[in-house]
């Protein structure tokens, strides 16, 4: 077997990734656990709605935006393209893959700034890994002319992943010196999972370390472990570490965590979500359990790589449907924008109250 390269590793991401989709599509996930309650008197007027969220800084025409994924190769440049694109038309934010691959090896940072070519106003985020240094964060708010920075612990892949870091002492350290450098910069910075979710307890190390944004990115969409997996020895199984064996927290019951937190520490925070976040309904469970906006990856993604062609056209009529279908959900559920979707009636049952019910206090 060939060594995987940098590069190469990523386009198996893009492929075994979009490979996941149809399953996560069709399958019954955390989500399904979560009911909002429907009162048929509770609607109110379409017109009485507005999506727009704030986000630190930022105001987000809608509350949800497009999640890191890609950059590094020349699939991986013509998929930013697409995305940007639709990003643009549709005026989602949206962030940009790890830009660590382009730090190390500049030939590869045109993948990358292509983000900022084709969506120059919109709202950019550049991305890197944790374990990076606060110069390389610098670096990669710089290459991207980005808004702001998504810096992501990833430890579940980064240990199922062959060649991936098994060190992960280091991480909280460097986050706390990211936080306050970027912090003097005025530049804002967003902490995430890759899809195993942030806990409560890990919140609140975040929170100390002065991070603000968080996104839980729970399981329940994307599997690196699986994805990760799928790249080893089959000799060196690796599988109980993901999602699908039920590893990592979902989506759901890392919002229900972060919802148990010290109103101190929870006030600090503005949390996003993502994971496996299939359509509206699901942005709408997500703002209900507490989240003020929602990122996608996987779901866009098979979009922009079942129309490679169209300038993210098709990508970007999703989004715009999108945005419609919430308007028309916050009138059905009777909430003028997603800020006050918090007060509604939720039900909790199945896996996810169990989970939450057994979770010993962070
Ligand atoms: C990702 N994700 C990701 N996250 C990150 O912070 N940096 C990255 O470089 C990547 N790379 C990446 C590649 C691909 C192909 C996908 C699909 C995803 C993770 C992503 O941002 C998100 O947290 C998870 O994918 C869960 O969301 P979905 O895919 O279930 O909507």
């Amino acid at each position: 077997m060939t060594e995987p390269t940098a590069a190469s590793r990523k386009d198996d991401h893009l492929r075994l990734a979009a490979e996941q989709q149809p399953g996560i599509r069709a399958a019954r996930t955390a989500f399904d656990d979560v009911t909002v309650r429907h009162h048929a008197l509770s609607g109110i007027s379409p017109k009485q709605v507005d999506l727009g969220v704030d986000v630190g800084p930022w105001r987000f025409p809608a509350p949800f935006y497009v999640n890191g994924m890609t950059g590094g190769t020349e699939k991986a440049r013509a998929l930013n393209r697409t995305l940007a694109q639709a990003a643009a038309r549709a005026g989602v934010p949206m962030a940009s893959g790890s830009v660590g691959i382009a730090l190390d090896d500049p030939s590869t940072v045109e993948t990358f700034t292509v983000i900022r070519q084709e969506n120059p106003h919109g709202i950019v985020l550049a991305n890197i890994g944790a374990g990076r240094s606060v110069d390389d964060a610098r670096r990669a708010v710089e290459l991207l002319a980005a808004d702001g920075l998504q810096l992501h612990v990833n430890a579940v892949q980064e240990t199922v992943m062959p060649e991936g870091s098994r060190d992960f002492s280091g991480w909280l350290g460097l986050i706390e010196q990211i936080a306050a450098a970027l912090d003097d910069d005025g530049v804002p910075l967003v902490v995430k999972e890759v899809g195993f979710g942030l806990s409560a307890r890990t919140l609140t190390q975040l929170r100390d370390a002065g991070v603000r944004l968080v996104d839980v990115a729970g399981t329940g969409g994307t599997d690196f472990a699986r994805i990760e997996n799928d790249r080893r020895d089959p000799v060196e199984d690796l599988s109980y570490l993901s999602a699908a064996a039920g590893f990592g927290l979902s989506t759901p019951a890392a919002l229900l965590d972060a919802a148990s937190l010290p109103s101190a520490v929870r006030h600090d925070l503005t949390v996003l979500a993502s994971g496996g976040v299939r359509h509206p309904l699901d942005v709408m469970r997500c703002l209900a359990l507490g989240a003020r906006a929602v990122g996608v990856a996987g779901g866009f993604l098979s979009v922009a790589l079942e129309h490679p062609d169209d300038d993210g056209a098709t990508l970007a009529t999703v989004m715009e449907s999108w945005r419609e279908q919430l308007v028309a959900l916050h009138a059905l559920f009777g909430a003028p924008s997603p800020t006050e979707f918090t007060g509604v009636d939720v039900v909790v049952t199945g896996d996810t109250a169990d989970i939450v019910r057994a979770q010993t206090p962070s």
